[in-house]
């Protein structure tokens, strides 16, 4: 049995009453993904997130993606990384990055979310990642409160600024 196939199977024991299982995602699941994604980030191309996760399906060291499903449907994703460049309050480099999570509005509030960043968290300890990252627009109140839930510390506010030279 291959390693991924190994840890749907954990997932899906932990996750039997809801049905859903948590797995890694594959280049078959890219169309169904695809359509998550788009939710998540409306305003990015199609053809640069398939640039993304064609990569993260490339370079597994450095980036990973975590979907959750029905026995139907793909209800839910993680897309992460491996960041070298300064993580804001992090004490280690290179850090885990939590770069997207979306789940399914239908599917929402039943610890989902909770689910795959357990597998992230696993993904990222295994290798040898002792934090992780992540960000959220300083108007997302769901998405500031949902990261406090789940673990994460809010970090000094930082500005970002942006000049264009050209
Ligand atoms: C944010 C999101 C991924 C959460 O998914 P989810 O599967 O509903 O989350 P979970 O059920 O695992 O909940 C995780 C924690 O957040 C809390 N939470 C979830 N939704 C919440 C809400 N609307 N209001 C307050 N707390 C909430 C849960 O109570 C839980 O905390 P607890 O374990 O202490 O009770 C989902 O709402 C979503 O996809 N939103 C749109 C996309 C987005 O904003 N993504 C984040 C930016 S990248």
């Amino acid at each position: 049995m291959r390693k991924e196939e190994k840890t749907s199977k954990v997932r899906q024991q932990s996750a039997t009453q809801k049905h859903i299982t948590i797995f890694k995602l594959r280049r078959a699941d890219d169309a169904k993904l695809m359509i998550l994604a788009r939710k998540l980030w409306p305003y990015v191309p199609a053809r640069d997130l398939k640039t993304v996760f064609g990569n993260a399906h490339k370079r597994p060291a450095k980036a990973t993606l975590i979907g959750a499903r029905t026995d139907t449907a793909l209800i839910g994703f993680i897309y992460a990384t491996v960041r070298v460049d300064y993580v804001e309050g992090s004490d280690t480099s290179p850090v885990a990055y939590l770069e997207g999570i979306y789940v399914e509005p239908q599917h929402r509030k039943q610890g989902i979310a909770q689910e795959m960043l357990a597998e992230l968290e696993s993904w990222s300890r295994k290798k040898g990642l002792t934090e992780l990252g992540s960000d959220a627009y300083a108007t997302n109140k769901l998405s500031r409160r949902v990261h406090v839930r789940l673990g994460f510390k809010p970090q000094p506010l930082i500005a970002p600024f942006l000049k264009k030279i050209a």
